[in-house]
């Protein structure tokens, strides 16, 4: 398939030619790559099986996990969802914005896109490229991460066109996506709380203010029981490990640097706190060292977390070392993507 990559920023003076061609493609059953505040989409119109179909072929994905509908409006949601009260509380305080609220699903979206379940997630992106392409194809655009199935979601256009050059019609170059990681899904309980399926950016305490009852997925902090049925199917799939395993130490840098001279080869990579890196350098000079951002700036290691471990995986570590993060705040976010990269292999030390 012929890829058209198309740079585009809200300043550019064909902004609204490039967004129509971009929608056209959506219009006709196509795949287009957005970029949204979250992770890049590979976005097709919802509504068409087909299209949805080419979504599922191009990543590499099981058909039964389903897709996210995104929307311009909260409001749209009533056209493919049955909404309540607790999703308009939500949709007011953090759309648009990075929160996924799973609903019931209406007959309007076909099962191919909802992967046979009888509910389906909404979201509104914030991005104002994403949100244009929404509202210049006037349909409910379906699109997971970017990536192939396997690799870590896509945040910017580099990432991209390694993983779908050649698999989708178009790739909108927008930057690099703002925050880094995908969003935050929550499921609706029947006594008005929420279930966290997937922390994000909308962290369990900016929830707790608007719902009063959050509930945490085992899964998002645990591993999948043995004959567990997932909540959320991304749950059950193997998630993205980088080639060389990845180990997550929790302790003090002193007894981190002597775990990993005592530990490692020569040809180890250490993802680690800006703050840390003049110990790590005078202590192990042999290893690879990636700056994850400061420690209390969990924001800029969100930023940071995919792009590094997609840097990683070009070299040939054979042991790759990162710091267990917090699990509250956006740390919990941090915490669910890395302790699924490293097979949930912790060392406390
Ligand atoms: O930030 C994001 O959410 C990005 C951008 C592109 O919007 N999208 C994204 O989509 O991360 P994806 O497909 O890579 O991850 C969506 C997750 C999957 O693990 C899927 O199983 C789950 O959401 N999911 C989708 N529909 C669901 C449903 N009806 N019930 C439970 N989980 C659902
Ligand atoms: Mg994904």
């Amino acid at each position: 398939m012929n890829t058209e990559v198309i740079k585009l920023s809200l300043d550019d003076p064909d902004f609204s030619d490039k967004i129509n061609k971009a929608a056209d493609v959506i219009i006709r059953g196509g795949l287009v790559v957005f970029p949204t505040e979250t992770v890049y989409g590979l976005g097709a119109d919802a509504t068409n099986p087909e299209a949805a179909r080419k979504i599922f072929e191009a990543k590499g994905r099981p058909s039964d996990n389903p897709l996210i509908i995104h929307l311009a409006e909260p409001g749209e949601a009533e056209n493919y969802t049955v909404t309540n009260d607790i999703y308009y509380k939500l949709s007011e305080r953090f759309m648009p914005g990075p929160l996924t609220v799973v609903l019931p699903s209406k007959e309007t979206v076909p099962k191919a896109t909802r992967g046979g379940l009888d509910t389906v997630a909404v979201r509104c992106p914030e991005n104002e490229i994403a949100r244009a392409i929404i509202r210049a194809s006037g349909r409910p655009i379906a699109a997971p991460s970017a990536n192939l199935s396997g690799t870590p979601s896509p945040t910017n256009a580099a990432h991209v066109i390694d993983d779908m050059y050649g698999r989708v019609d178009v790739i909108i170059d927008g930057g690099s996506a703002d925050f880094g990681l995908e969003s935050t899904i929550v499921k609706i309980d029947s006594d008005g709380g929420v279930t966290l399926l997937r922390p994000g950016k909308i962290t369990v305490e900016d929830l707790r203010e608007v719902c009063g009852k959050v509930n945490i997925a085992d899964a998002v902090t645990d591993k999948l029981k043995e004959g567990e049925i997932a909540i959320s199917p991304g749950m059950k799939y193997k998630h993205y490990a980088p080639k060389a395993p990845l180990t997550l130490l929790e302790g003090e840098i002193e007894d981190i640097c002597d775990y990993i001279s005592k530990n490692s080869a020569e040809n180890v990579a250490v993802i680690a706190y800006e703050d840390d890196i003049p110990h790590l350098e005078s202590k192990i000079s042999f290893a690879r060292i990636y700056s994850f951002g400061k420690k209390d700036d969990e924001w800029t290691q969100a930023h940071n977390l995919f792009n590094i471990l997609r840097e990683a995986d070009k070299e040939n570590f054979e042991q790759i070392y990162a710091p267990l993060p917090r699990m509250s705040g956006v740390g919990l976010a941090l915490y669910n993507r890395m302790i699924r990269a490293a097979a949930h292999k912790i060392v406390k030390l």
